[in-house]
Order: structure tokens, then sequence, then C-alpha cells
């Protein structure tokens, strides 16, 4: 089953405190947009990447994509001032598919396997997306107080990718914009419509670069996987 790619890739890198955009770090000596790119490109259901960009770095990546060998990109819109307009930036220029994955470039670990298992549940139910269970004691907090402790068997951590039927993304980015919402991830567009988002249960390995100690994390990901 074939699909395309949106990855969100003009953000600032604040949390990573690199003074640039954290995708332009390198994980044993690649760009970590680099690392990402290349699951889809090696990926035979990817049929087209989309990446949101800064404009003033749309020169520097359109030569990584170049001297790395990535070929799927078919476009490289503006990104937005947050991660949801840098999505839909990418979707407004995309012809109708069956299935768009969404997925963080600051994500480089995602495997194929868990890739073809979203792209099986999003053709199956409309929309599906990425998770791990949470490991820890969960609790809330209010005020540095514990408030109660939450049962972990029905907390799940969210990651991307995240994917759905073309038509069900269309209409759930249509409706929030409409009317001014923000998710903090895509699924909560489409729950937001009153539809079921199916969870795929994915690898503790699919970590985001987001802080320092992430590109520690990612290296040693990458010598495991080199042995
Ligand atoms: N992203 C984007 N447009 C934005 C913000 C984020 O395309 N306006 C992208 C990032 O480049 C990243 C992904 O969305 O690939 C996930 O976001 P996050 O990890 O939060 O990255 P940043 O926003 O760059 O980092 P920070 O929040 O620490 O500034
Ligand atoms: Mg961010």
């Amino acid at each position: 089953m074939q699909y395309e790619v949106v990855l969100p890739a003009a953000g600032s890198g604040k949390r990573m405190g690199a003074g640039q955009n954290k995708l332009f770090l390198k994980l044993l000596e690649k760009p970590i947009l680099i690392h990402t790119l290349e699951v889809f490109e090696q990926d035979e259901q990817c049929t087209g990447i989309w990446l949101a960009v800064k404009p003033e770095e749309r020169a520097i990546i359109q030569e990584l994509l170049v001297t790395f060998g990535i070929s799927k990109v078919k476009g490289l819109p503006d990104g937005g001032a947050e991660r949801q307009h840098s999505v839909h930036s990418c979707m407004k220029e995309m012809e109708q598919v069956d299935i768009v994955l969404v997925h963080d470039a600051a994500r480089p670990f995602i495997s194929h396997d868990i890739i073809a298992n979203l792209v099986q549940s999003a053709h199956d139910f409309g929309a599906a997306i990425a998770g791990v269970r949470a490991k820890d004691t969960m609790k809330k907090v209010r005020n540095g107080v514990i408030e109660e402790t939450v049962d972990r068997e029905s907390l799940w951590m969210i990651q991307t990718p995240q994917a759905f039927q073309f038509d069900l993304i269309v209409e759930a980015e249509d409706v929030a914009e409409k009317i001014g919402f923000l998710g903090t991830d895509e699924a909560m567009l489409v729950e937001r419509l009153g539809h079921a988002v199916h969870i795929v249960e994915s690898s503790y390995e699919n970590v985001k670069m987001t802080t320092k100690e992430d590109l520690v994390f990612g290296e040693a990901i990458l010598r495991k996987r080199a042995l």
C-alpha cells in the first residue's frame, strides 16, 4: 500500500540549545534530517516526501538532498510558526493519495515494520498513530503535590508517525484552521471530529531528538544497529 509522508522540519530546536535548527546536528557524521529522510527514501511503500522548511534554510537543505541522494522529495514549502502550520503547508500542496503519514523530521529511528503497520491500520480504520506504553509510575501533580496516581495500564506515550486516510486529515485540518484550533499532534485534530484514532505499538528506539541527552541515545542506537 502506497503513502506519501509529510516531514515538518521548520523548527528552531530551542530545547536542544545548539543555536541552530537541531536537524542539522550530526549523528555519526550525518545530519539528523538525512537519517530521517533515508528511512523514507528506502521505504518501498513511500512514493513521495514533503518537507516543510524555513525559507532561509531551503537552499542548504536542497544541497543536502543532492549530496545524500534523496530523490523522493516532491516539495519543500515554507513552514509556519507552529508545527501544525508547517504540516498544513505541505498538505495544501499535496494531491490526493491514499494514505498520508506525518512524521517529525527529528525522529530518525523509525522502522519499516512500524511504518507498514501504521499504513495498514490507517487503511483499515482511517487514523492510526505510533505510541509506546508508559514505563514509569505516573502521577498527576498540582503545585508540586501529588493529586492522584494514574493507572498506567491506560497510558501511552505518543510518537510519530501518525497515519491517516487523505480525506480524513484534510477535513480535520480544514476544521482546525477554520476554528483556530491548535493541537499538539495531528491525531488531536482527528479526535476533534469524533473519529476513532487507533494506536500501533511502536518502539522505545523511536525517540525524538529534543534535548542534548537524546543525541547520546541516538548515536548509541546507530552504533548498535551497525553491529
Ligand atoms: N517543526 C516545524 N515547524 C515548527 C515547529 C516545529 O516544522 N514551527 C518541526 C521540527 O523541525 C521537528 C518537529 O516539528 O522536526 C517536532 O518538533 P520539535 O521536536 O518541537 O522541534 P523544534 O520545534 O525544532 O524544537 P523546540 O520545540 O525545542 O524549539
Ligand atoms: Mg517545538
